[in-house]
């Protein structure tokens, strides 16, 4: 057993010990609230993302100006922000080995890895805070922004009281949000099963249909906020999605922007469709997946919906792919509408192109962006621009929390801790501020 899973052993067993030492207090697993698990998260307003002055123009695409997409005036299509891997976790719980577990995590072999679980107490004590302060600086943008997309890993063991506070900050967003289902968002740890957990623990794992399920509105649909239709944040858009848990799916699509005709030969302008991607895969391990149904689900989405450009959007970057990566990306850049596939996962920021070889010009930008939790603890946002040329631009920038108060103070706490750690998911100056030149589609 390796250091790292020797920690996790341990650090379960005390989650036993602690459950079944206060079970007579109500930590008793099922029955327990947010508020008994995750701190109270503190008060303060805030101000808008910092924008940078150095957003330097990436053309790695080779993306040229063409009269035969080009659409005349440039124009903003759309603006929105990105979270990812907020992480919000119990930080209650540290403890001593469990020799079943001990077997059962011996039983995984040496493919899983359970990074995080030795992160400092203070990044997980402000982790709700830090999610606070993040969606008050995102409604503070001007103009306000269309929408946030979050790429999964919205919690950290995996169990419902952090999705609980997760989403009861995310709700206070004033704009629309959409979820992506991660690896933490349905595996324990982000990467066991939560059935074999709940053998060994007391806790409340969430699996992937409780994890869809609790985005869902409890009360009447129609006093719910909706997102571009959306009542569930996207998961009522999956394709088998009838309101039955066992039937939606954790993939989905939306339209943003719809498409414009002048007509009578004027110029026509793209609309802009987000497909949401499920890969995560509940039966274990922290790397991907993206099954057959869904890249078929994937192709026909995209070839009904040629007027519009198409961002992809996933927990797991096409590296971190184990399985379906290379038809995931061939499909991607066979499609010319495809301009970004946006995600998360390495809590790292990274913007690397995926060029078609036989198509100069052609192709698509990876976008990832870095975690909530740890080191830089940025966001993310993302506009699209026609140019009127014949290209477009992904215009994108990170920033930090702006909040004041004993709010921002225990988010810079956080941060401080964070920035004292190894990891560092900065990148480099190409993958923070840029503008990403993409060639326009021709539309028919
Ligand atoms: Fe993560």
């Amino acid at each position: 057993m390796d250091s790292k899973k020797r920690q996790l052993m341990t650090w379960l067993g005390l989650i036993v010990v602690v459950c079944f030492g206060l079970g007579s207090f109500g930590c008793g697993g099922k029955g327990f609230s947010a508020g008994s698990l995750l701190q109270a998260p503190a008060q303060g307003g805030a101000t808008a993302p910092a924008v940078p002055s150095g957003i330097f123009m990436r053309n790695d695409l080779d993306a040229r100006p063409r009269m035969d997409s080009a659409t005349g005036a440039p124009r903003r299509l759309l603006q929105f922000g990105h979270l990812s891997d907020v992480h919000i976790t119990l930080e209650q719980f540290t403890f001593t080995g469990h020799p079943k577990l001990e077997m059962m995590l011996d039983g995984f072999g040496e493919q899983i890895g359970f990074g995080g679980l030795d992160r400092p107490e203070i990044q997980e004590r402000y982790d709700v805070d830090t999610l606070r302060a993040m969606v008050k600086t995102l409604n503070a943008a001007r103009p306000p922004l269309d929408f946030v997309v979050n790429t999964g890993d919205a919690v950290d063991i995996g169990t419902v009281p952090e999705l609980v506070g997760f989403l009861s900050e995310m709700n206070q967003l004033e704009c629309p949000w959409f979820q992506v289902v991660g690896n933490h968002d349905c595996l324990g740890m982000g990467n066991i099963p939560p059935a074999m957990l709940e053998n060994f623990t007391d806790l409340d794992f969430l699996n992937k249909q409780e994890f869809i399920q609790k985005h869902f509105p409890v009360k009447d649909l129609s006093q719910s906020r909706t997102a571009f239709g959306s009542q569930a944040k996207g998961f009522d858009f999956s394709p088998a999605s009838s309101g039955r848990p066992s039937e939606v799916r954790g993939y989905y699509a939306f339209t943003a922007v719809p498409p414009i005709s002048v007509g009578g030969g004027g110029p026509n302008r793209p609309g802009i469709r987000f497909y949401v991607l499920e890969t995560s895969r509940p039966a274990g391990k922290a790397l991907g997946h993206v099954g057959k149904d869904q890249l078929r689900w994937l192709k026909k989405e995209i070839e009904t919906h040629p007027r519009y450009l198409a961002l992809v959007v996933s927990h797991h970057p096409i590296e971190r792919i184990e399985e379906g990566a290379e038809e995931l990306r061939n499909l991607l850049l066979a499609h010319p509408q495809v301009i970004a596939l946006v995600c998360g996962h390495d809590h790292s920021h990274r913007i690397r192109p995926f060029s078609n070889a036989q198509q100069p010009g052609r192709g698509f930008w990876q976008i990832q962006t870095s975690s909530l939790i740890d080191y830089p603890q940025q966001g993310r946002i993302l506009e699209i621009y026609d140019r009127g040329n014949g290209t477009g631009a992904i215009r994108t920038f990170v920033f930090n929390q702006q909040a004041g108060g004993q709010l921002g103070k225990n988010a810079r706490a956080s941060f401080q801790s964070a920035a004292g750690e190894e990891f560092d998911g900065s990148g480099s100056a190409g993958d923070r501020n840029v503008e990403l030149l993409f060639q326009m589609p021709v539309l028919q």
